[in-house]
């Protein structure tokens, strides 16, 4: 179902003392000055998943892991398994977050395999595409999308893409104070729905929700909600700031 979502991706970021603190501010703020109903997912590490989980039990906020591993379970040290996620609480995952794409080399056969946990397991997935500023130069960042979309979601029936959120992240735009312009997000976003179109049909593509993320923050969050195409965000760096994150949520 197509709904207005805001993600806060918390990265590496937070002990446990740091990490309780700022669910806690997050969950006060949300509950006294947050009157809308958009659905507002954290992000936290693997280890405070599950505190934190416990935490925001009875509140409207729900929880996600930041990846999870390819297989079911087994001999893969230091892994974590959708499965074992949702035991701990979790609801959703972020999967192809491009620092996992380039740092740690996750090629499309990896995500499509997790993908699959993900659903398996009763995981709503957060799939993340976008193009480096090189492919941008090049104009080859529709194909690069495009196939991104192609390689990882395709495949998926109808029901399990109902489990789907796309988050298009340009690379050039992720941590380092550049954002897509509202013409670049929204032709990226309208691409994107278009693409999903061509292969599982309008009516699909129209209820699957399209998430910016790359550098949004308070002072630009209005200018790119508003956009047709943008069904809310996916927040790095200003997620780690309780007042930031609500004041960008109340722009939703
Ligand atoms: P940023 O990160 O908001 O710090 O640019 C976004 C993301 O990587 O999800």
């Amino acid at each position: 179902m197509r709904r207005r979502i805001l993600a806060g991706n918390w990265k590496m970021n937070g002990d446990r003392e740091e990490a309780m603190s700022l669910a806690t501010e997050i969950s006060g703020m949300v509950k006294d000055e947050y009157l809308g109903d958009s659905k507002i997912v954290l992000f936290p590490p693997f280890v405070h998943i599950h505190s934190i989980a416990r935490l925001l039990e009875h509140s409207r906020i729900s929880i996600g892991g930041q990846n999870c591993a390819a297989a079911d379970s087994g001999a893969f040290t230091g892994e974590v398994s959708a499965k074992m996620l949702a035991s701990c609480g979790a609801q959703y995952v972020i999967i192809g977050h491009s620092e996992r794409r380039s740092y740690f080399n996750e090629s499309s056969s990896d995500l499509t395999a997790k993908i699959m946990q993900a659903l398996k397991a009763g995981l709503q997935v957060i799939y993340c595409v976008g193009e480096t500023l090189e492919q941008r130069e090049q104009t080859e960042h529709f194909n690069l999308v495009a196939s991104q979309l192609r390689e990882c979601l395709f495949h998926l029936s109808k029901d399990q893409w109902g489990h789907v959120v796309v988050a298009y992240e340009p690379v050039w735009a992720i941590g380092t104070g550049l954002t897509a312009s509202p013409a670049q997000a929204q032709e990226m976003h309208a691409f994107i729905r278009q693409t999903i179109a061509d292969h599982m049909g309008h009516e699909l593509a129209s209820e699957v929700s399209i998430l910016y993320g790359g550098s949004c923050n308070e002072s630009n969050a209005t200018e790119l909600f508003v956009l047709k195409d943008v069904d809310g965000g996916l927040i790095g760096g200003a997620s780690l700031k309780s007042r930031s994150f609500v004041n960008i949520l109340k722009q939703l």
